[in-house]
């Protein structure tokens, strides 16, 4: 018998809007067996390495204590500790990590890395962000809104601000699960046409895709690595704040998402980060549920 190929989730795209519905489903099913306090060690005796080459609070934490509560040990490691911050190469990385653990989560700068580690790795690959994709961070952000709306069909998402990680990997979403998305981004920071599928948008004006939305969606307008060009990114996105007078054009009750870390005052309005609409703690809560449904889905 032929082993079953291992899965990968470099991007949302490597799953199918069927896989993604059932590992929502999950993900709530073990939220609420952890608040009752039923937790599965469905991952005992495993272990994961999680290989950070960029900066994490989120990422990191919930991956280790996800893993730690479904039995499984966590390596976390930085990559300017590891040979890899020497020169050694990521294929002889995920050679060597292959031998001794059983799934591999990276966070790195360049997409190419995260896919030559998942190529050279017999064991499973997951993308804990890159500058095209952050993956990981929509599971969350599609269990916050299916939480509060019960559903995730129906809606309509606006994407306020830059075509970065994040939005790429909403793009994707929208595309796998035939959601309504309208990304408003200044001249020279959106997505190229051919980027987006039937089903997304594009415009210029934040106010155009504000209107009539449901669910508000934003991040920094300076990603990681992009300090440099950050004062640059600030007069190009002045009117790209997420604030009240933007939310005025969109539904009633419509909810703002934010991934974090945030610059209050920049692209969100601290008050509203603060404030009833924003659900942004709960969205970086369901990293955990989550991503343990993603350890569980690709590790078992
Ligand atoms: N949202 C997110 O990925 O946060 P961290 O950078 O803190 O991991
Ligand atoms: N777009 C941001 C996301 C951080 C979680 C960045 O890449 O820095």
């Amino acid at each position: 018998m032929t082993p079953k190929a291992k899965r990968d989730f470099l991007r949302v795209a490597d799953l199918s809007g069927d896989e993604l519905r059932q590992l929502l489903d999950h993900a709530t099913a073990m939220k609420n067996q952890r608040r009752h306090g039923g937790q599965r060690r469905s991952l005992e005796g495993r272990s994961v390495a999680l290989i950070f080459e960029k900066s994490s609070t989120r990422t990191r934490v919930s991956f280790e204590v996800g893993a730690f509560e479904l039995g499984a040990h966590p390596v976390v490691l930085n990559s300017r500790d590891m040979q890899l911050g020497r020169g050694e190469s990521i294929e002889d990385t995920a050679r060597t990590l292959s031998r001794y653990v059983h799934a591999i989560v990276l966070r790195t700068a360049g997409h190419d890395r995260v896919e030559a580690l998942a190529a050279a790795a017999s064991v499973p690959v997951i993308n804990a962000l890159t500058d095209d994709h952050h993956p990981c961070q929509i599971l969350a952000d599609l269990l916050t809104v299916r939480e509060r709306r019960g559903s995730l069909e129906g809606l309509r998402y606006a994407w306020i601000g830059d075509a970065n990680n994040v939005a790429r990997s909403w793009v994707e979403a929208a595309e796998r699960l035939g959601l309504a998305l309208t990304v408003a981004s200044p001249e020279g920071y959106g997505f190229k046409a051919r980027e987006l599928p039937a089903n997304v948008w594009q415009v210029v004006d934040p106010r155009e895709a504000a209107r009539g939305a449901d669910v508000v969606i934003t991040d920094v307008w300076a990603s990681m690595g992009q300090e440099g060009d950050a004062e640059v990114r600030r007069a190009a996105f002045a009117g790209y704040q997420v604030n009240a007078a933007l939310l005025a054009d969109a539904n009633p009750g419509a909810m703002v998402l934010h991934c974090l870390p945030a610059h209050r005052g920049e692209e969100i309005d601290a008050a509203l980060l603060d404030g009833p609409d924003a659900v942004v703690w709960d969205e970086a809560e369901n990293r955990l549920h989550a991503q343990k449904a993603l350890l569980e889905f690709l590790m078992r």
